[in-house]
């Protein structure tokens, strides 16, 4: 059996940086601004907050304490950190979600990362120039129709590059991605934003000023505000873009060391993702598309709430009314700060399912990092082929999967490993006070609001399955299931071992 040399982080910089890494990701700039339009604007951000502080900031806490603690017992993957917190049988095989969605969301996500680094390619070499919105359109469906062998290019060198910096470790690997990836994400993302905000109408084709698109957003309506879609929606993106109920955030942190603070760290990263979000988020492409297309067109255009359309045909399009030397520049700011985002996002995807072939079989981080984008690849073959099997997949795992885990594991926290013992690993070594109110929040108004929401989507789920289904759609279930139960089959395996030991 290899023995591997004990991870850890580096720095709590980059441990901070990981973490926010692993927040932000193509969800805070394709995907917020997309749910934030489709679902009123102004009247998305009241239901959005709410469940930031309501069922956000609680469950970062909870996950970052149940990582700390299971790597405590040298536990890093949400099974037998489970396991480590109550030993009946069932908790293990819930905890099996904490793998199951990493894997099976890489397995587009990866995909869609890679369309970022292709098209940071196409910017810099000046290939949008001289298009009509058609052409790039036309362009973005013949890539994703594969006309080409570019995409398949593109996205095989976009896994092996996740393969090789995950298998070069925590502190060698993922925390130098962050410390490179996420300050020039951040520096990409003021540059566009201001750019954003400060467009003027009757410059370049502009014909509102980027101002009214910020303003569709910020101005509080209280229209929908009893809509439960709306709602439903908001909570989707705050677990979504907080990497929350997925036991990625877990693994993250089973490598702190035992006694280091959880608390203020858990805020940096959780605030930072928010920052990210709602302020360059929202400050790039909303006000640049509608500065030049108006409110009414960019609500058709994010239509589906993924952001795909005009993050991947409108803006690259729309940079070039800025001359080539901007377009480039422009170009190469967005697609490279999407692909920052999203591979800082990716890594943290391999991490749980490589420490469990760690903890649990012996395996070096070699060998765990290439079966992982082994599995991202086979996984990945459907998504790439079939846009149904894509959304399929984002619907059970990118939607659905995570709030289960997320009802398994508050229960678990807060009602059988038990609130004061829960609420003395939060704050056991914190560097700042966390307020006494969430201990009860975290008790009750979280598996309250999250049992809500899911009870909530339960017609929609039936209606979902109920429904007449491609042979594609049928494929990307029975792949997802027997995912689910290969992943189970080797936690009982591990089990077993550890019993026989
Ligand atoms: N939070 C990431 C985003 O906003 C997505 C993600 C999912 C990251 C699962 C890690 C694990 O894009």
């Amino acid at each position: 059996m290899a023995l591997n040399k004990q991870e850890a982080w580096g720095s709590r910089v980059g441990l901070i940086l990981a973490m926010a890494g692993n927040a932000v990701g193509l969800g805070n700039f394709l995907r917020f601004p997309a749910q934030a339009i489709q679902n009123g604007g102004g009247a998305f951000i009241i239901p959005y907050l709410t469940c930031f502080l309501l069922m956000g900031l609680p469950l970062l806490y909870v996950e970052w304490a149940m990582g700390r603690y299971g790597g405590k017992s040298g536990q890093h993957s949400a099974p037998f950190m489970f396991n480590a917190m109550d030993k009946r049988f069932f908790w293990k095989y819930l905890g099996v979600f904490g793998i199951f969605t990493n894997l099976a969301i890489a397995a587009y996500y990866c995909y869609i990362e890679s369309w970022a680094l292709s098209w940071a390619y196409h910017s810099v070499a000046g290939h949008f120039m001289g298009k009509t919105q058609g052409e790039v359109t036309a362009f973005f469906n013949s890539y994703i129709g594969l006309g080409t062998v570019e995409p398949v290019v593109f996205w095989i060198l976009c896994l092996l590059l996740n393969t090789w910096i995950l298998s070069k470790g925590l502190k060698g690997g993922v925390e130098l991605a962050a410390k490179i990836g996420m300050p020039l994400l951040l520096l990409f993302g003021v540059v566009l934003a201001v750019r954003g905000v400060t467009l003027t109408a009757g410059e370049q084709g502009a014909v509102y000023d980027g101002v009214l698109g910020l303003n569709y957003l910020w101005q509080p309506t209280f229209s929908s505000i009893w809509d439960p879609v709306v709602w439903r929606n908001a909570a989707g993106q705050i677990f979504f873009t907080l990497s929350l109920g997925m036991g990625s955030i877990h693994c993250y942190a089973s490598y702190v060391k035992s006694r280091d603070d959880i608390a203020l760290n858990a805020m940096s990263a959780g605030w930072m993702n928010e920052f990210v979000e709602v302020v360059l988020g929202s400050a790039i492409i909303i006000p640049i598309a509608v500065g030049y297309l108006g409110v009414d067109k960019v609500i058709e255009m994010t239509k589906g709430g993924s952001g795909f359309g005009i993050g991947f045909m409108t803006l690259p399009f729309l940079f070039t009314q800025w001359g080539a030397t901007l377009s480039a520049i422009s170009g190469f700011m967005w697609f490279g700060l999407l692909f920052f985002a999203g591979i800082t996002s990716s890594l943290a995807m391999g991490t749980p399912c490589m420490g469990f072939l760690k903890d649990n079989f012996g395996w070096a981080r070699g060998k765990a990092a290439r079966t992982f984008g082994f599995a991202v690849l086979l996984l990945g073959i459907p998504c790439v082929l079939s846009q149904e099997a894509f959304n399929e997949f984002d619907y059970w795992v990118g939607t659905i999967s995570l709030v289960v885990f997320a009802i398994a594991e508050v229960i678990l926290f807060a009602w059988v490993f038990g609130m004061e013992k829960g609420w003395k690993e939060i704050t056991d070594g914190a560097d700042i006070a966390v307020p006494v109110v969430f201990k009860h929040i975290i008790k009750y108004v979280t598996p309250v609001f999250l049992l809500v929401v899911f009870f909530g989507s339960l017609p929609e789920i039936w209606a979902t399955l109920t429904k007449k289904i491609t042979p594609y759609v049928l494929f990307a279930r029975i792949l997802l299931a027997g995912l689910f139960a290969g992943i189970a089959r080797l936690v009982y395996v591990a089990h077993r071992k550890r019993g026989a030991v």
